[in-house]
């Protein structure tokens, strides 16, 4: 070695390429999705990418066993019922039958339907993607060139949020029938409304969780241990809906335990507790926001009728502004015409 940097850089290099070799097969770099990477519906194919661990998928699922029927998802691989945790939002509900996922040259996640023009999975992003990771989190994560996140499923939630994950402020979750919202309000409330409005223009609101009013932004938390809690921008505590199990709980000993919270279709709120990679049956229900036979109903008046009701109101203003002020030119034009 001539010099301490020679060695150094030396020292970098066998370091670099002796982690594949140390690594091997097992390493990550097997769940590392790549440009020209896809899954496909064909029985004989990958139908989907799994999590290091197994725990969760991205891909298609099957609507029935030995139909060539899918949906599109992220699901947990080993709980009793491959509870459906993520869904994208397609314009096309039908299920899917002969079509691939493709990360394309560009970048791009594209689902190929047959019959059907490409499209982009994700929506539109601004970057184009280097790889992804289903994560053991439940987060599918899409990266950029120098590996910053440009799309993750956790900031797009459908009807769920699983331990880990928050709901940030202004995000919502909607139920599968699409018949409720739970939004997390920038008021810093939490509340389930159904999307329909009573005749008095205001949404009607089965359950509101009276926190109103806070200096940050509130999000919704679900923890590991099954805490669902709101907290704000500093991480202070503003309230607990659960209190969330020991970790010692009798069903970590036997297998492991996801929580997840649904809002579900008759608008409720529900945190289950799902067992993974054991016999040990179906999830259980640990906490709902309301029981459905309560009758206390809570109205809120709609933002959006608010807010349009104000921008017509503006508009109305400015019209009759414009009529005046042509009015008047109209006049002080035909005064001038007089007095010549
Ligand atoms: C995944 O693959 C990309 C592109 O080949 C590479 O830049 C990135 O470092 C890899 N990431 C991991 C975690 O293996
Ligand atoms: C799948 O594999 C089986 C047996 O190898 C073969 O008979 C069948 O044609 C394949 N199906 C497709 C869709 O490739
Ligand atoms: C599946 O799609 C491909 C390409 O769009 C097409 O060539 C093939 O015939 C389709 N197969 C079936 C069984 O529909
Ligand atoms: C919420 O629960 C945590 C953990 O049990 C506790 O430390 C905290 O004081 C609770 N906060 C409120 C506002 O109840």
């Amino acid at each position: 070695m001539k010099n301490p940097r020679t060695h150094l850089l030396y020292l970098l290099l066998s370091f670099v390429i002796s982690i594949p070799l140390v690594v091997g097969e097992s390493s990550v770099s097997k769940f590392n999705i790549t440009i020209g990477s896809s899954i496909s519906t064909s029985p004989n194919g990958t139908n989907y990418w799994l999590s290091p661990s197994g725990v969760y998928a991205f891909g298609f699922y099957p609507l029935c066993s030995g139909c060539d029927r899918y949906g599109v998802g992220i699901w947990l691989t080993k709980s009793y019922d491959s509870t459906l945790v993520w869904t994208p939002n397609l314009d096309n509900d039908e299920p899917i039958s002969n079509a691939s996922i493709v990360v394309d040259q560009y970048g791009v996640f594209v689902l190929r339907r047959s019959g059907s023009t490409l499209k982009p999975l994700f929506g539109n992003l601004f970057e184009p993607a280097l790889y992804a990771m289903m994560k053991d989190s439940g987060n599918f994560v899409v990266y950029n060139s120098v590996s910053d996140i440009i799309w993750q499923s956790f900031d797009h939630p459908t009807d769920t949020i699983v331990s880990g994950q928050t709901l940030k402020s202004g995000h919502s979750l909607i139920s599968k029938s699409l018949k409720y919202r739970l939004m997390m309000r920038k008021s810093g409330e939490l509340i389930i409304c159904s999307k329909f409005y009573n005749r008095w223009w205001k949404w009607i609101c089965n359950w509101v969780s009276h926190t109103r009013k806070r200096s940050s932004p509130v999000a919704l938390n679900l923890d590991s241990n099954g805490r669902l809690y709101l907290a704000d921008w500093d991480g202070l505590v503003i309230k607990n809906f659960t209190e969330g199990e020991e970790q010692q709980h009798a069903w970590s000993i036997v297998g492991k335990q996801i929580y997840r919270v649904t809002l579900e279709d008759d608008g409720v709120l529900r945190m289950y507790s799902e067992r993974i990679g054991c016999d040990c049956g179906r999830s259980v229900v640990l906490w709902e926001s309301y029981c459905s036979t309560c009758k206390e109903r809570d109205h809120v008046t709609s933002d959006f009728f608010l807010a349009f009701g104000i921008s017509f109101g503006i508009i109305i203003v400015i019209a009759i502004c414009c009529i005046c002020i042509i009015e008047l030119a109209g006049k002080c034009k035909r005064r001038q015409n007089e007095l010549k």
